[in-house]
Order: structure tokens, then sequence, then C-alpha cells
């Protein structure tokens, strides 16, 4: 009736932009992420039949009512309806090792942690396969922190909820040589959520050749992690963020996450390489440059990143493991394991 979930958030090196299917969230494109060592969220959910309504508690304090809503609505999609008796209420207890009002609170590292606790606190039996569905319907990007190191979501096939899920590519021990340097810029209070600037890409011109091409991008990124090719891995992502930002920029209106820091960001990058330091740019639906490198480069690239006007802080992340439960559970396995669709 309780369990205890850690997961960390991922950083997408070939990025999810756009939906197929706006219901059941499947996503337009195939996505490749690196699970992070950083940004760690843990979560406790206890179903308790005394209580009459769901509760959540982020970092020690109630939440306000629209996280509790989609927490509420993800545990219906998880274990079944409280309203239909399906399931007794919850209260659920969410801690992060790093400050959400940064801008970086992630819903990746939040839903994952949350999908295997609430599956666990049910006595569900489940699979990595299975839980990255559920997590995938609460936020893309969350499908794939239930695995650890580089991972991949697949493409979806509309109507079917189970056609896009997470498989690990190669696992965060298989490739331990690199590092994500995150750059913490200063930013207005409120970006535009994800699901909003996806919708709005639609209507890019770009929004097409945007989707038709990543799964090139997606052939590429896995070639070069066979070869373990930072520099081709490093030319994938970068070219995958500035296209995914092209996308959303050519928008009517337009999607404009790039703020002065996030384009510094991507020149001091940029400057480095020409240096001949590996590091790639890459950011998200936010305003933090973020870098791909080397361990050995990563401290140089921090400082790169430091010196740009209006960069807080910085972070060096390795890669990180999936998501696990802490309290001694195991989530009973079953043994489906279908492909993984890229186009
Ligand atoms: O998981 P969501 O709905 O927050 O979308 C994530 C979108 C990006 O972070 C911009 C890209 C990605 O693949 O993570």
């Amino acid at each position: 009736m309780q369990a205890l979930a850690e997961a960390r958030a991922n950083i997408a090196l070939v990025k999810y932009w756009g939906k197929l299917d706006a219901a059941l969230n499947l996503p337009a494109v195939p996505s490749l992420s690196l699970t992070v060592d950083a940004l760690t969220t843990r979560t406790s959910v206890r179903f308790d039949p005394s209580r009459t309504l769901d509760a959540l508690f982020i970092d020690q304090k109630p939440a306000d009512p629209r996280a509790l809503g989609r927490v509420s609505r993800h545990l219906d999609r998880v274990v079944g309806s409280a309203a239909a008796n399906a399931r007794m209420f919850a209260e659920v207890r969410s801690t992060n090792d790093f400050p959400t009002a940064g801008g970086l609170a992630s819903s990746a590292s939040a839903f994952a942690a949350l999908t295997l606790a609430a599956v666990a606190a049910a006595g569900r039996e489940s699979d990595p396969t299975k839980l990255s569905v559920l997590a995938r319907q609460a936020s893309g990007s969350a499908a794939r922190s239930i695995l650890g190191g580089l991972v991949l979501l697949g493409v979806g096939t509309p109507g079917q909820v189970d056609s896009s899920f997470a498989t690990q590519v190669a696992s965060e021990g298989e490739w331990p040589d690199l590092r994500l340097v995150i750059g913490i810029a200063s930013e207005a209070p409120k970006e535009i959520a994800s699901t909003d600037g996806m919708n709005q890409s639609e209507s890019s011109p770009y929004y097409a050749p945007w989707t038709s091409s990543a799964p090139a991008d997606i052939a590429r990124a896995m070639d070069a992690i066979a070869r373990r090719d930072l520099p081709a891995l490093g030319a994938v992502a970068e070219r995958s963020a500035l296209r995914m930002h092209a996308c959303a920029l050519a928008a009517d209106p337009g999607v404009v996450y790039l703020r002065g820091p996030t384009v510094e960001g991507l020149h001091a990058i940029r400057k480095l390489r020409a240096r001949g330091v590996p590091a790639w740019f890459t950011c998200d639906a936010g305003p933090h440059p973020k870098a791909l490198t080397s361990p050995e480069d990563a401290a140089q690239v921090a400082r790169a990143l430091a010196e740009v006007p209006g960069i807080q802080r910085t972070i060096i992340a390795a890669p990180g493991k999936g998501a696990l439960l802490l309290d001694g559970q195991r989530v009973s396995a079953s043994s489906f394991t279908p492909e993984t669709r890229i186009a």
C-alpha cells in the first residue's frame, strides 16, 4: 500500500517535439536522451482507506490544485480511478534535490518516480516497457527517465496507447565517459509549457520537415552510440536542438524559448569547439544552455558557460541510473518486450 521511488532527469540529445495523438500523448517523433545522475526526484505513494481525497506535498509543502489534479489523474491512469472506487485515495510526497524555482523542475523525474512508486504501492505487475508507457502519458520525456543511460523513446501509432515506449540503448555503465553541463540562466517566471509549445509548433512551416527528418537523426545517433563516437553524437545533438527551436520559432505566433544567455551559451560552446574542445550545444523548452562533452573537458566547459552574462551557476551531470524503488520492494516483472519503432 506504500512505496518510495527515485528517478532522475534526462536530457534529450535527439529531441521529442510534437504529438501524434494528443489524447494518448503519443510523440510524433522518436527521441533519444541521456538520463543524468543529477536532478533527482524521490516520491512516496501511500494508498490509505481512510482518505477521502488525494493529497500532494512537493518539497514538504502542500502543492497547488493544478499539480494535485495532474497527479490524481496520473494515479487514476496507473492504478484505476479513485472516483470509480477502483483505487484508494493516496498521499503523495515528492522531494527534489534541486531548487524547483530555478526553472529546472523537470516533469520527467517527477512522473517517472510517481509511476514506479504508484505501481509498487498498488502491488501491480509491471516492467520497464509498461512503466514507460504509463509515465509517457503524463509527460513524454518521463518515459525515458524510467531507464538509465542512453534511452530511446519510439514514435507512436495513433490510437494505440502502448505503441510508444522507452528502451535502453546503452546503460550508464556501458558509456560512462559522457557529461552534460547545464548552465542555469536567470529567467522570467513562466515559460511556455512544452505541450503548448508543441501544439503551437504545428502551425510552423517547418513542422513537417522537422518530423520527417527525425528518424534519420535517430539512426545517426544510434550509429554514433554503437561506435562510442562523441563528436558524431554531439553533432546530431546540436543539430536536433537547433532544428527543434527553428521549428518552434517559425510557428505562428513564434514559440521563443531562447533568451540572451541561451544564444550566448551556444556561441561560447562553439568557440570552445573551434579551439578543439569537444562540446556540443543543446537546449530544451526553457532558456538554459546545455553542452554535451567529455569528463576531461567538463570543468572547462562549465567555466566557459559560467562566464556567459546571465548564467547563474552550472551543473556537471554524468550518465545516471533509471528509476528505482528505495524500500526494498520490487515491481513484479512481466515478460512483454515489443519492437521499438522510430519511423
Ligand atoms: O516531456 P515534455 O512534455 O515536458 O516534453 C519535453 C520536450 C523537450 O524537453 C523540449 C524535449 C525532450 O525530448 O525532452
